[in-house]
């Protein structure tokens, strides 16, 4: 059988595939920073260039921020749409690696070989199981299975500022049968699993100004507003004793899940305590009376994820700062509204700042959350597909991050996202030292050729 030789020339090339990975782990393509936009702009280039190796008709899209990647093949049965994404966090604290980010490499440890760099999980890694799932089957076949679109983008860690315009103005070549999304994780190591729900984000950044500049403590302290503690009174009453957030309204379109939904959850047996366990915790930080996974999967969230003000150096410096500020962002499930609740957090931290002081906003994005159906034999062929290849049966899982390309398809291009991916909780995306198991790249790349395969 076909599939089969498909199979095993995947086993062949993992090596010659692992190289290509670790080539494009070594570009530096950081979106956020704009020191590495020659990088971005050399990752698109790497992407196009092996795209094009494939046969597929690939080219550079500008956009005002980083480019797009997008590629097309022809072919029979239906057309189906892949999508990663190319840049990769920044990585401070550089002095928490235990190796460059940026030179990455095939490592052992004690759980089995890991791919070790900025990326490796989150999205390169990822991203080249589908294009090397496509390498080996044309190798085998000589074609490449059905009609594929690539869309390959470089803004993803930034908020993708150029997204939806950019999907706007090719609407018709992102229009697809089904969007393949390979952005997401495995359920635990034995479980594959599809993505049927992601949760909204919506960033703020707030800014209090107290005295007009930096002061001595000792010859202001006492007289003069301290704009720390102004921010700490606000970020403290955010949350209440029992974990729920207080902002007027939050909980408006917040659902309970379903019955359903409930006794499927219960069924994965989610073991919370070795998960905290891994981290060094053992104790739900999350509201009161609620499950694991639905604090992670179908809560909203608010959380600090930054503070900055006053002096923080080495040593000590008696200053009253004139100004303190903090990051926070809030996860978002249902139908709550991103703006709404911009508007109801704004409008409460404004009533809590003293009549001296000031705030300044800023916003940092703001995407719903998202759910996607899986009715559709597609689904169904993916699954088992996916069960195929992995010890167990897969899951229909949630994901408390955010993937906001998931509701663009849905809403820009009505097409139906399918959200696979093969990350496991301790890759450490986004944390130094991220990883991404050999198992999971190598049976990653075998998973889509099963996909591939079932589909079309
Ligand atoms: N790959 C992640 C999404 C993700 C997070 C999947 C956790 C599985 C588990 C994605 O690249 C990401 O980090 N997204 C950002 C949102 C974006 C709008 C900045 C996130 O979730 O913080
Ligand atoms: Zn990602």
């Amino acid at each position: 059988m076909s599939l089969d030789a498909v199979l095993a020339r995947i086993d062949a090339d993992l090596p010659a595939a692992t190289d290509r990975l670790l080539e494009l782990l070594r570009i530096p393509s950081i979106s956020t920073d704009p020191a590495f936009k020659a990088d971005c702009d050399r990752a698109a280039d790497w992407l196009v260039a092996d795209l094009t190796s494939l046969g597929v008709e690939t080219s550079k899209r500008a956009t005002p921020g980083h480019p797009m990647v997008m590629g097309h093949v022809a072919g029979e049965g239906p057309h189906l749409l892949f999508y990663g994404h190319y840049d990769v966090q920044p990585v401070d604290p550089l002095e928490l690696w235990d190796r460059d980010p940026f030179d990455p490499q095939v490592e052992e440890t004690p759980k089995g070989k890991v791919i070790r760099g900025r990326g490796a999980a989150d999205d390169k890694g990822q991203l080249m199981t589908f294009i090397e799932a496509c390498r080996a089957w044309k190798a085998v076949q000589g074609t490449l299975p059905c009609r594929l679109t690539f869309f390959l983008e470089g803004e993803e860690e930034s908020g993708s500022p150029s997204l939806v315009p950019f999907m706007n103005d090719h609407k018709e070549a992102l229009s697809a049968d089904l969007a393949l999304i390979c952005d997401t994780g495995l359920f635990d190591s034995r479980v594959p699993a599809i993505t049927t729900m992601l949760r909204g984000l919506l960033g703020e950044e707030i800014t209090i100004t107290g005295p007009d500049k930096d002061l001595h403590s000792g010859m202001y302290g006492g007289a003069a507003m301290n704009p720390i503690r102004v921010l700490a009174r606000i970020l403290a009453s955010l949350h209440d004793e029992t974990g729920r957030i207080t902002v007027p309204g939050f909980y408006d379109r917040v659902p309970e899940i379903s019955d359903e939904l409930r006794a499927q959850w219960e069924g994965l047996s989610f073991d919370h305590k070795a998960f905290l366990g891994d981290v060094g915790l053992s104790e739900l930080a999350g509201e009161e009376g609620r499950s694991a996974l639905e604090m992670l999967w179908a809560r909203p969230t608010c959380e600090v994820n930054g503070i900055s003000g006053g002096y923080a150096g080495d040593g000590f410096k008696t200053v009253l700062p004139s100004k303190a500020s903090a990051k926070i962002s809030f996860r978002l499930v249902g139908s709550q509204d991103p703006l709404a609740i911009r508007e109801s957090f704004r409008a409460l931290v404004r009533g809590m700042v003293p009549p001296d002081c000031s705030v300044a906003f800023e916003g940092h994005g703001a995407s719903p959350a998202g759910s996607f159906d899986t009715t559709g034999p597609a689904f169904e062929a993916a699954r088992a597909a996916l069960s195929e290849e992995w010890p167990d049966p897969a899951a229909y899982i949630g994901c408390g991050g955010s993937i906001p390309i998931a509701g663009h398809f849905q809403q820009i291009t009505n097409t139906t996202p399918m959200l696979i991916g093969f990350g496991k909780d301790d890759d450490q995306i986004h944390s130094p030292n991220e990883k991404y198991d050999m198992e999971s790249f190598h049976k990653g790349i075998r998973s889509w050729a099963r996909i591939l395969d079932a589909l079309t």
